[in-house]
């Protein structure tokens, strides 16, 4: 059996015809870029969030630049981001002249441990940015009560968690804002690049909103030093039509994230993924942690089952952070879980089959008594 950690073709055989009928609206109606299309779907998505506003922008790491740009953080200010999870995060601090300040995550659910925020912060901090990360909501209510008591602004990095609850409200509604991805691999995916800002603040929403599109409220008007990062007719018409898929395509995630847990239990040191009792994940991925990852994810190759890394250097480690002087030990957790997490295919077209399949393959590796060690 072959199991590809990721396929998209199978969303578009389900969704063939309305997306083609999309594709065709667009064409037909001539308008390319901030249309009505990307109207009505800022509606429908600030609408499937509970937030009162959502602008499109082109991609999730410009919606996160977008929203400090909006805020006016830049050189001297620091932001706090996740020591572990994508670089994204990061750069979006980065590309505003400001510093991220890594914080550890919570050993057990990967995500901000808001225990450890209060010694990460300084009076240049501004903004607490904590990833939902592999799908399910980091603990907003002890973030925002430290953002609170320090006068900090949160902003979700909510690109793995379309349709994710966190106390039965929706990621992307539980910050001062926050910053989408559509890209194509997302529960939500477009059909190339794209991204959206989701807040509850007009004003804020006003301002990137101009920022998007270079800074002008009226054409030639420059009121802002802005960026150009649109969210194209064509994208938002493909959202449109997948939006109201979302919440099937998560639950059948869903289903499958409890197969692996009955598949995989007591396999191994196989460590499965932790969902405390207030989070409603979206299996965004199913991230597994060994100490032998390197050989379960050959073994895993050898036998069909595509895997990833998410992600296999934290940011802190990488060159493009070099300059920063972060070196091996500074934060010991997010290189442990950079050395053993191993995402397994999940995703709303893998069949049961298929799943029972990489669980028979993961417990074989553990089983055989030639497995290396
Ligand atoms: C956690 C996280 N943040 C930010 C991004 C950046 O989104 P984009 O690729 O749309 O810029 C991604 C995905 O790519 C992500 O997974």
């Amino acid at each position: 059996m072959h199991v590809p950690i990721l396929d998209l073709k199978p969303a578009y055989d389900e969704l063939r015809a309305e997306l083609d009928a999309a594709y065709h609206r667009v064409m037909a109606s001539g308008r390319v870029l901030l249309g009505p299309e990307l109207e009505a779907f800022e509606g429908e998505y600030a609408a499937s969030v509970g937030a009162a506003h959502c602008v499109g922008v082109a991609n999730g790491l410009e919606a996160m630049q977008l929203v400090l740009m909006a805020l006016g953080v830049g050189p001297g200010d620091e932001v706090i981001v996740p020591s572990n999870g994508y670089i994204a995060t990061w750069l979006a601090v980065t590309h505003v002249g400001a510093r991220p300040v890594p914080c550890e995550p919570d050993p057990r659910t990967y995500n901000l441990d808001p225990d450890r925020l209060e010694a990460a912060l300084t009076p240049r901090t501004r903004v607490i940015l904590p990833i939902h990360l592999y799908g399910q909501t980091a603990d907003m209510d002890a973030i925002q009560a430290v953002a609170r008591r320090h006068g900090l602004f949160v902003l979700e990095d909510a690109a793995q968690s379309h349709g994710a609850l966190y106390r039965g409200r929706p990621a992307g509604s539980l910050g001062g804002a926050a910053g989408v991805s559509f890209y194509p691999s997302k529960n939500l995916g477009a059909l190339a690049d794209a991204g959206a800002v989701t807040t509850n603040d007009a004003a804020l929403a006003d301002r990137i909103r101009h920022l998007r599109n270079y800074g002008s409220k009226i054409r030639y008007q420059h009121e802002y030093a802005g960026m150009n990062s649109r969210l194209s007719e064509l994208q938002a018409a493909f959202l449109r039509t997948k939006l109201p898929h979302l919440a099937a395509w998560n639950a059948r995630r869903a289903d499958l994230a409890c197969r692996y847990f009955g598949g995989l239990k007591g396999v191994g040191d196989l460590v499965l993924p932790h969902v405390p009792d207030w989070a409603h994940p979206v299996w965004h991925l199913f991230v597994v942690r060994t100490a032998r990852r390197e050989a379960l994810q050959a073994h895993l190759a050898a036998h069909g089952v595509g895997t990833q890394v998410h992600y296999p250097t934290p940011p802190h480690l990488t060159p493009a952070y070099a300059s920063a002087g972060g070196k091996r030990g500074d934060f010991p957790l997010a290189e442990r879980l950079a050395s053993e997490v191993l995402s397994l295919p999940i995703g709303p077209h893998h069949s049961v089959a298929q799943i029972d399949y990489v669980c028979a393959q993961v417990r074989d590796f553990f089983q055989a008594p030639s497995a290396p060690s």
